[in-house]
């Protein structure tokens, strides 16, 4: 049987924390060991252009989020690992889409609709004010890194789940208008991967600007596990392993048994000192040996540069051949 296709993205805008880890790096690296699998992955680079006007930025995240990905992991020989710049044919089929995309469909994106949202509560005379095309457009964008191989399932988070319900929208109108040519996509999440928590008990994100990177140097990574925030109950007083960040992210990586024990100490009142001194040790156990390996793969761009263009090229084995039947299909061919 063939290998079903799986694809995602992960937007360079930041550096990688324990969410990311938890929520999208592990279970990306679980199924590049299926069998029955064959996983795209990249950076999509022209997506972080839509909020990060900064060039460093964008460039040093791509690279953090690479070496931390294969720090953690992720075998490139197993999987199609590239940037999405590197895939000529998506902007060019970014176009085509764009004009069998009703603009109605746009107007309707939840991101689109938070920005004019936003701008109408603050009485705003230009719903649209600071609202770039690519922010708008940002749907079809994301149908074409999907589409240009035909990949059947997309692990995302919720929060991209109406990106796919658009892209199977998109590719069912160009197939209806030009024949079957786009496999219709579908998202795949996962209810039983963690939403992990940031240090202030709210979702971790960097918009809250609570969260715990991976490869935080030892002493830092210390610190702030240190700081995490707890309600007051002193030692020896029964403490609710349910509603505490510690407790979730402690079973995020611990074994069931593991978590049970824990989960009992609670009850006798573990104090949040013990707690916190253990969840750093637990933690750093873990992360110790990929972060050498981080740090070793960050004073080697040349090496992250050459396994992200060698990915390309296995990319483009798929993306050229299909553009090129997208391009006869709508009529742009030979005279
Ligand atoms: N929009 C996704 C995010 O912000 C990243 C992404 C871009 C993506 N293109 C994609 C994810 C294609 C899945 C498939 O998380």
């Amino acid at each position: 049987m063939e290998p079903t296709r799986i694809l995602t993205g992960i937007t360079p805008s930041g550096t990688p924390h324990l969410g990311n880890y938890v929520g999208a790096i592990r279970p990306a690296i679980q199924m590049s060991h299926r069998s029955d699998a064959q996983c795209f992955y990249f950076l999509s680079d022209y997506h972080a252009l839509i909020k990060c006007k900064d060039p460093e930025r964008v460039n040093t995240s791509s690279r953090e989020i690479i070496a931390s990905w294969m720090a953690l992991g992720l075998d490139p020989d197993r999987v199609t690992l590239y940037r999405q710049s590197d895939i000529h044919e998506t902007p060019e089929l970014t176009w085509i889409l764009q004009c069998v995309t009703p603009k109605g469909l746009m107007n309707r994106a939840h991101a689109y609709k938070a920005a004019v949202d936003k701008n109408t509560q603050e009485k705003d005379s230009d719903p649209d004010r600071n609202i770039n095309v690519g922010l708008f457009c940002y749907p079809v964008l994301m149908a074409a890194d999907i589409l240009i191989f035909n990949a059947k399932y997309v692990p995302v988070g919720k929060d991209q789940k109406q990106h796919l319900e658009m892209a199977r929208d998109i590719a069912e109108s160009f197939n209806r208008l030009y024949g079957e040519t786009f496999i219709l996509p579908e998202a795949m999440i996962d209810e039983k991967i963690p939403l992990l928590q940031g240090t202030d008990g709210r979702k971790m994100s960097k918009s809250y600007d609570n969260v715990l990177p991976i490869f935080l140097a030892e002493k830092d990574f210390r610190k702030r596990i240190m700081r995490i925030t707890t309600n007051s109950l002193g030692p020896d007083e029964p403490k609710d392993p349910d509603t505490c960040t510690l407790f979730a992210m402690y079973s995020a990586f611990a074994t069931p048994e593991e978590v049970a024990t824990m989960r009992e100490r609670y009850a006798q009142g573990i104090s949040w000192g013990t707690m916190k001194t253990e969840l750093f040790d637990y933690l750093n156990a873990h992360l110790e040996a990929p972060r050498k390996r981080y740090k070793e793969l960050m004073d080697d761009p040349g090496y992250i540069e050459a396994t992200l263009l060698h990915g390309a090229e296995k990319a483009r084995e798929y993306t050229v051949p299909l553009l090129e039947k997208v391009r006869h299909a709508v009529g742009i061919r030979k005279i």
